[in-house]
């Protein structure tokens, strides 16, 4: 059976981009049934920028697991667990380590932009990322993995590193792994600059919608996006240059389970101002009960660990996929 794998950071704060880019997908494969479905926690990754405390990252850890189970991970269905629970993944990194080559991980933009003009000072460990996140993959030999768009390079690296390693060992060992980057919400732009990634580190709260965020809060940051004066188009390649409104149209488009031009057959013509009150309708009615449940979820850790392990972590060892399928 084709398997799924992919993975959020607990980095603290879940955003619309998160949601509309990976997790909404994630319930999407996990309920079709056609795939196994393994989602992961990847707190090994979440300290690559900055050490974080140990019981913040716990916290966080909490969070994104109480996002995923109101988002709709059913662990009757799906494997959740914590990266660190699972010693292989870092194993494997290792290894990675000594195939990928350092022109590849240098080449890797968010490596890049993370790093900044000063890249001495960053952690060989944010350097490495892609590498332990091709092992995160590759050790259960997934075959898709669905991310938002912001990933594709590091899952073409993903499929680099086992090639290598497949053509230095004369293996066919690990697969090719197809990214999975579907959908109108691949990539979730920023509220107030639609040409910049919607993210949970801008300074400004107002740029994003977190999952957290009140139906007030959801429908006021709406109305307050930038957007420009002329209506909506018939065609959504005429939304072309118009970064702002194209951002609406497709999450709206992503909320709504659509395409932007089925949303445009729908608003064509309709001045923003309009069209918000439609997408603040839309955006609270589908996000409001996951924040509902985040909130419940928040005053009773325990039914967390109950549902996903123990003390926070996830997924007790024993409970796994089989690392080598066949
Ligand atoms: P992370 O934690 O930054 O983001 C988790 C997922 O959310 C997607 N995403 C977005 N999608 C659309 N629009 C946005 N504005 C937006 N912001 C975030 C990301 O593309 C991602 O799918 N390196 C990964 C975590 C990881 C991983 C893995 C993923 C570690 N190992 C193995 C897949 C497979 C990351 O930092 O995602």
């Amino acid at each position: 059976t084709p398997r799924v794998f992919s993975g959020i950071q607990p980095s603290g704060g879940l955003t619309l981009g998160n949601y509309l880019g990976a997790m909404k997908r994630f319930v999407t494969m996990q309920d079709a049934g056609t795939h196994e479905t393994v989602y992961c926690m990847v707190d090994l990754h979440a300290i690559t920028a900055k050490l974080l405390d140990p019981a913040e990252l716990r916290d966080n850890t909490r969070e994104l697991c109480a996002g995923f189970i109101a988002a709709g991970i059913d662990p009757e269905k799906s494997i959740l667990f914590n990266q660190s629970q699972v010693p292989e993944h870092t194993q494997l990194a290792w290894i990675f380590n000594c195939v990928a080559r350092m022109g590849w991980m240098g080449r890797m933009t968010q490596w890049k932009d993370k790093a900044g003009k000063n890249a001495e000072a960053a952690s060989l460990g944010l350097f490495a990322y892609p590498a332990l996140m091709a092992a995160d993959i590759l050790i259960y030999h997934a075959t898709h993995v669905p991310v938002g768009d912001d990933q594709k390079q590091h899952l073409e690296l993903t499929r680099d590193i086992a090639a290598k390693f497949n053509h230095d060992y004369g293996v066919a060992f690990f697969p090719i792994t197809e990214p999975v980057i579907e959908g109108a919400a691949t990539r979730v732009m920023n509220l107030q600059d639609g040409t910049k990634k919607m993210s949970k580190s801008d300074p400004s709260d107002k740029t994003r919608i977190n999952l957290t965020d009140s139906a007030d809060a959801i429908a006021r940051k709406i109305r307050k996006a930038k957007t420009d004066p002329d209506p909506l188009p018939e065609a959504a390649a005429d939304l072309e240059g118009r970064p702002d409104a194209r951002n609406l149209v497709n999450i709206y488009a992503a909320l709504a389970d659509t395409t932007p031009q089925q949303v445009l057959d729908q608003h064509a013509g309709a001045l923003f101002g309009h069209f918000k009150v439609a997408l603040a309708d839309i955006a609270v009615d589908k996000l409001a009960p996951i924040s509902t449940e985040m909130a419940r979820l928040k005053n009773d850790p325990a039914e967390i660990d109950r549902t996903f392990g123990s003390r926070g972590r996830t997924r007790p060892r024993d409970r796994r996929p089989d690392p080598e399928p066949d």
